[in-house]
């Protein structure tokens, strides 16, 4: 069939060796980056993604083609649909599985609970389901959160400390996700790395990110809302690029050993892994205000919000030592250039002014 055309056309490695990854939530932004990336890099590629609308569905469209353009399939689908992952895993032996579809947002929780049931633990269970049927089975990287430190207050965050108070459900999913991932390694022999990804951001970002909407309320003169946390305390968030971020996945995607299966063969264990994927320098909301200003050369106006609690926690911050060591990871881009960087790609994408409000795809400059 065409779709069949498609799908092995856009699995394949063109270097020796290549990596063959299922990317899921590939229209997504860490998503994009990653497929984008790996086809570069020769490696074969698959995306899959349903097109929810939880934010500005043109937005996924337009990096579903700017995906296209670089030979990246991407298979419109819910990683609930268990037929349809048999369906992939039939046609494609992939190596690797980039798990990223999730229901992301921290706040958004509140309003609807049971996307992040969906998506975040039914849905990745129904992906682990696939792969452990798989043959080869697939390693598997998937994105956990910085949010699983939740109340946590000894900062720097390791890898090994307390994640047993969530502040939001989406936090709870997360590390739900981590004991689901450590059942499915134990008894079927998964290889599984999860990477805990602090605050992400760039060009083609969520536009439910403060980084994002910020820009556009500037931009249109409209007040931005600073949350403050107890004792009128600023909150700080590690805001990590997204090129850093890539690098991360790569890391953990090209140290990941083949998943060993529950087969009769005397095999090695397979792997589980966690990983923080940070910047190591948290920043105020005050001061990512002021950076925004002064890249976007508007004055904000801000409203000062006194501790709402909506699940955010009071601050991040990553201590990268197990990934710098195990995966070679090195964050480069401070959070002034990361977000020139956005902010160029902000105003090419919706053309500088107030039209950025507008979901129209005609008010679009950058066309894929
Ligand atoms: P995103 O919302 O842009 O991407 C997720 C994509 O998954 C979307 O395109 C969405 O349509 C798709 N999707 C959602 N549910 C699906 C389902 N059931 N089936 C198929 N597709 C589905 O988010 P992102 O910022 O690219 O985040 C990627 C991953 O990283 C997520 O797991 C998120 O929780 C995690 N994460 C992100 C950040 C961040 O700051 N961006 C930080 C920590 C963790
Ligand atoms: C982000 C992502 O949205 C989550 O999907 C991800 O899991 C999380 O990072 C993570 O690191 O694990 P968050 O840090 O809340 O979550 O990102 P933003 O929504 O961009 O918020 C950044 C900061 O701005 C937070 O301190 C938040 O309280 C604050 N904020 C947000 C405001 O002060 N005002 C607003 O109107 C919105």
């Amino acid at each position: 069939s065409v779709w069949e055309k498609h799908v092995r056309h856009s699995a394949h490695a063109k270097r020796e060796n290549g990596l063959v990854v299922l990317v899921t939530g590939a229209a997504g932004f860490v998503g994009t980056h990653v497929s984008l990336a790996l086809k570069k890099r020769g490696d074969g590629v698959i995306g899959l993604d349903n097109f929810n609308s939880y934010y500005d569905p043109f937005l996924k469209r337009a990096r579903q083609g700017l995906l296209e353009k670089q030979g990246v399939f991407v298979v419109e689908g819910d990683i609930n649909n268990i037929a349809l992952l048999r369906k992939l895993f039939d046609v494609i032996t992939f190596t690797h599985v980039m798990h990223l579809a999730a229901q992301a947002g921290v706040r958004y929780a509140m309003e609807n609970p049971g996307s992040y049931v969906h998506s975040n633990i039914a849905g990745f269970v129904n992906l682990l389901e696939a792969c452990k049927e798989a043959s080869p089975q697939p390693a598997i990287v998937w994105a956990s959160s910085s949010s699983v430190y939740g109340l946590n207050s000894k900062v720097p965050f390791s890898e090994i400390d307390r994640t047993d108070q969530p502040a939001s459900l989406y936090a709870a999913t997360k590390k739900a996700g981590e004991e689901i991932a450590h059942t499915y390694n134990h008894i079927y022999g998964l290889s599984i790395t999860g990477l805990r990804f602090f605050t992400v951001y760039g060009p083609w970002g969520r536009p439910d990110m403060a980084y994002f909407f910020f820009t556009k309320a500037i931009l249109q003169g409209k007040p931005v809302n600073i949350y403050q946390g107890p004792n009128q305390v600023d909150l700080a968030r590690d805001f990590t690029y997204i090129d850093d971020i890539v690098k991360g996945c790569f890391g953990a995607l090209d140290t990941a050993t083949p998943s060993t299966g529950t087969g009769g063969k005397k095999r090695g264990p397979a792997q589980l892994r966690v990983y923080n994927l940070g910047n190591t320098s948290p920043v105020t909301v005050p001061t990512l205000v002021a950076i925004l200003e002064k890249h976007l050369k508007v004055k904000a106006k801000r409203n000062v919000v006194r501790m709402p609690r909506n699940g955010d926690v009071p601050f991040t911050h990553a201590n990268v030592t197990l990934a710098r060591v195990e995966l070679g990871y090195n964050p480069t881009t401070d959070l002034q250039t990361g977000l020139k960087k956005f902010v160029k790609w902000y105003q090419l994408y919706y053309g500088g002014g107030s039209s950025s409000s507008s979901s129209s795809s005609s008010k679009r400059r950058l066309r894929p």
